[in-house]
């Protein structure tokens, strides 16, 4: 690993000048109960929690940040925490969309302000991933992204039961009168069991899974559960690896590529993922300076079907999905419309990180020869046009019930801003 020089980190500037400035910064640690040793001559790394007690997704992010300082001052480094906007999905009125472009400017200025070289970035429920990732584009600093996981799988009564998609399928028994009041109340402590986003492929895992895809969390660490024990494990690793990417100097701009984004699109086709992640992606790829279009997001849903079988596209949750392989497991199958040679934080190729990831459950992970639904039957994104929505809209046809392709009444629209 060739290393650069000391002098250049950016936190040099606070720490090692030797005038009025630099003697308040050493002090002000220093009264923290930092000892000189401890933090001087060392990479400063950012973590970047957007852990709150209103995002139960998030609920692990505290402990995981000191797992991430045991990696950061195992590699020589010195970590610092700074809490982030949580824009947790569930709790937030009157919408999360309204925050994410917040939590970007809180992202880019905390990274800008402070004397930072390198961040690891905590989040996962919806517009967290977006908003941490498009802040962290716009400085341009080295980052490796740490996803929260998702939540263990539910179960009710014998059923699998994931957040989110059944809420809506048992509040509609409920007013059907085919499950009682008390049945209601009883789901609401069984159903989410744990700490973690969403475990279906809703928006959450989508944006993780793109992102792990585009090369940006170590490889694979989208799919681990959050309470998994291997997830402290990965926050560690990404602690100590973020060390090293200071020294290697590696930012998103050296590595985060159009390419990057359309391996991005060929997990997000084959995931089934969220039709949420069309407006993010747009806006990420934004941030470094990428063309990316809703055009090519139509073009990659035409080519790769559905592949994962997970709510609401197919029948298994996330913790179903982690065993059977995981992302890499995914990834491997459609290979041959990857592009190999797209570099990622492990400062290696996606072909390297992937190598022969194994599938262990070939239902919950099919081949191109057997999908979740045929490109025939569905799509995880068709472009629509008209006069209702002359820049695009988009929609899930392969989580669509039918009578949703034909449609003739009223309409409702929201809009994607013109290019
Ligand atoms: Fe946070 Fe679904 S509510 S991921």
């Amino acid at each position: 690993m060739s290393r650069r020089p000391l002098e250049s980190l950016r936190s040099q500037r606070w720490f090692a000048s030797n005038d009025m400035r630099g003697f308040a910064h050493r002090q002000r640690t220093q009264q923290m109960g930092m000892r000189r040793e401890e933090f001087l001559g060392k990479p400063v790394i950012g973590i970047l929690n957007t852990w709150s007690e209103m995002s139960p997704c998030h609920a692990h992010l505290r402990q995981r940040a000191e797992a991430v300082k045991r990696g950061v001052w195992q590699a020589g480094g010195y970590p610092v925490e700074l809490p982030a906007l949580s824009v947790g999905e569930v709790m937030v009125k009157p919408t999360t969309m309204l925050y994410r472009n917040f939590l970007a400017m809180e992202a880019e200025e905390l990274l800008r302000s402070h004397p930072i070289d390198g961040a690891v970035l905590m989040g996962g429920c919806d517009k967290s991933t977006p908003g941490l990732l498009m802040g962290a584009f716009s400085v341009d600093l080295p980052v490796i992204y740490c996803p929260a996981g998702p939540m263990s799988n539910g179960q009710w009564r014998g059923q699998k039961t994931g957040a989110g998609t059944h809420t809506k399928k048992y509040w509609d028994e409920l007013r059907a009168g085919s499950i009682t009041q008390d049945d209601w109340v009883d789901l609401e402590s069984r159903m989410t069991r744990s700490a973690g986003t969403c475990n279906t492929m809703g928006t959450a895992s989508t944006m993780t899974s793109i992102v792990d895809a585009m090369g940006l969390t170590l490889p694979g660490a989208s799919s681990l559960p959050a309470c998994d024990s291997g997830h402290p494990r990965m926050a560690s690793t990404c602690g100590s690896r973020i060390v090293e990417m200071v020294w290697e100097d590696l930012k998103p701009s050296d590595f985060v590529t159009r390419a990057s984004f359309l391996n991005g699109l060929v997990a997000y086709m084959a995931l089934g993922g969220s039709t949420n992640a069309a407006v993010h992606l747009v806006a990420m790829a934004r941030r470094l300076g990428i063309s990316l279009t809703l055009e090519d997001m139509d073009a990659m849903a035409g080519r790769i079907p559905v592949l994962a079988n997970l709510f609401p596209s197919g029948e298994y949750l996330m913790e179903d999905f982690y065993f059977a392989g995981g992302l890499s497991a995914l990834l491997a199958k459609v290979a041959d419309h990857l592009d190999l040679s797209a570099r990622t934080v492990t400062g290696g190729t996606l072909g390297d990180s992937l190598g022969d990831a194994p599938c262990w459950n070939d239902d919950v992970i099919r081949g191109l020869d057997n999908p979740v639904v045929s490109l025939e039957k569905g799509r995880t994104l068709a472009l629509l046009k008209g006069n209702l929505a002359p820049n695009g809209a988009v929609m899930k046809s392969s989580a669509a019930n039918q009578k949703f392709l034909q449609h003739t009444g009223p309409a409702w629209c929201s809009t994607i801003p013109a290019r």
